[in-house]
Order: C-alpha cells, then sequence, then structure tokens
C-alpha cells in the first residue's frame, strides 16, 4: 500500500543520515572517508577520531535501525488495534531499509558504512534475547582478535543461527529468509575486511590505548 511505501522511504531517509561523516565534519572538519578503512561508520570513526566521535557515531547509528525497524507501529497494527500477523516481517523491511540508507546515503554521496550498528538496532527493536545474544558474541570476538569486522560477521551468523533453532516464538520462515539476507549483505559490505583478514592484514582496533594520532 501508498503507507507502507512511505514508511519505507522514510526508513530509508532516516539511514540515510551519515552520522560519521557529519559528526566528523561537524567537529573535526574530517571526512572520516578519506581515512583508515575509509568506511563511514562508528568503527572507523573511533579508529580515526577516537571514542568522543565513535560512540556517539555509534549510539545514533543505532537508533536510526532502531526508529526505522519501530516505523512498523504505523502500518503493522490494525484498526483494531492488534498487530499484523507478520508483523516482525515489517519491521525486518524497515529495518533494512535504514541499512541501505546507510550503506547508499541519500546525503552523503552514496557513500556510506557497512550497517552493523543500524542492523543491531533492528535486532534490538525486534528481539532482545537476539541482540543479546548477538552483542555478546561481537564483544567476545572483539575482546579476543580486536577485529571489529570478523565480529561483525560472527554476530551476523549467531543472529541467522539464533533465528534459526532457538527463537521459535518469534520464528517463521521469512524471518529466516531475512536472517540469510542479512548474512549475505554483511559478507558482501565486508568483502575488503575479508580479503585482508585472509591476508593477515586487516587493522585491529585499539580498545583501551589512549588516541595518539
Ligand atoms: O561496522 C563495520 C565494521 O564491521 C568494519 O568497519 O571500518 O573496519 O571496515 P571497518
Amino acid at each position: 500500500t501508498a503507507y507502507s511505501i512511505s514508511a519505507l522511504i522514510l526508513a530509508y531517509f532516516c539511514g540515510s543520515i551519515p552520522t560519521a561523516v557529519w559528526i566528523g565534519q561537524a567537529f573535526y572538519g574530517v571526512d572520516v572517508r578519506e581515512y583508515g578503512s575509509g568506511n563511514a561508520g562508528a568503527t572507523n570513526t573511533f579508529r580515526v577520531l577516537g571514542k568522543k566521535a565513535g560512540i556517539p557515531v555509534m549510539l545514533i547509528d543505532i537508533l536510526k535501525g532502531w526508529t526505522a525497524t519501530n516505523l512498523a507501529y504505523f502500518i503493522g497494527v490494525s484498526t483494531t488495534g492488534g498487530l499484523h500477523s507478520n508483523y516482525i516481517s515489517y519491521q525486518l523491511a524497515l529495518g533494512i531499509a535504514a541499512v541501505m540508507g546507510h550503506l547508499f546515503p541519500v546525503f552523503a554521496g552514496f557513500r556510506g558504512g557497512k550497517g552493523i550498528a543500524t542492523l543491531f538496532g533492528m535486532v534490538l527493536a525486534v528481539n532482545l534475547n537476539a541482540a543479546l545474544l548477538c552483542v555478546s558474541v561481537f564483544i567476545i570476538v572483539l575482546l579476543i582478535t580486536r577485529y571489529v569486522s570478523l565480529s561483525s560477521i560472527t554476530a551476523g551468523f549467531t543472529y541467522l543461527i539464533g533465528v534459526t533453532f532457538f527463537y521459535n516464538k518469534y520464528t517463521n520462515n521469512l524471518v529466516v529468509i531475512f536472517g540469510m539476507l542479512i548474512c549475505l549483505l554483511i559478507l558482501v559490505t565486508h568483502q575488503k575486511n575479508i580479503e585482508r583478514l585472509l591476508k593477515g592484514k586487516e587493522s585491529r582496533i585499539n580498545l583501551f590505548k589512549k588516541k595518539t594520532a
């Protein structure tokens, strides 16, 4: 319907807010896409500008995904107030639209990030248990390897495994298909990272060290 299409477009615009680019430019006069991995995301902002810039970017990017996903309230609720039987698919479609905005932001020349924080915001809105599981795996892999990309990829597959095997209450075939799509998307966006990981050339993040340069 027209409502659903408007909601998807709104979700795309929401995801399109190029937090990393704008915070970098506004407070540091720097386009983070010209440094580090060249990615307009929380990780690269952390890498290039430190945690004072990286953490707000991460939180806002999570919020983008969460907000867009919750636009489902406006299209997935029936006139009697009940949730549509496939409400979660509405949520996931809106979340993915926001991720598309984050990847290809209309407000920043269509050169954005990899969508991990925004995807996390979506999962947070959809299923708190899955979100907690993913974030735990992410943190464990990050603490062990200090590779954010590997942590992101592992967390993505954790989500797929989670919705496939453990969360029956929330799971239907569409949710599993979305989970597969999300993993595929993460693999595509992290292609360069995977190449670097295989060559042992991926940069590790300095979690606790003070930024020097
Ligand atoms: O959130 C994106 C992360 O998984 C990788 O970012 O900058 O290391 O390519 P980056």
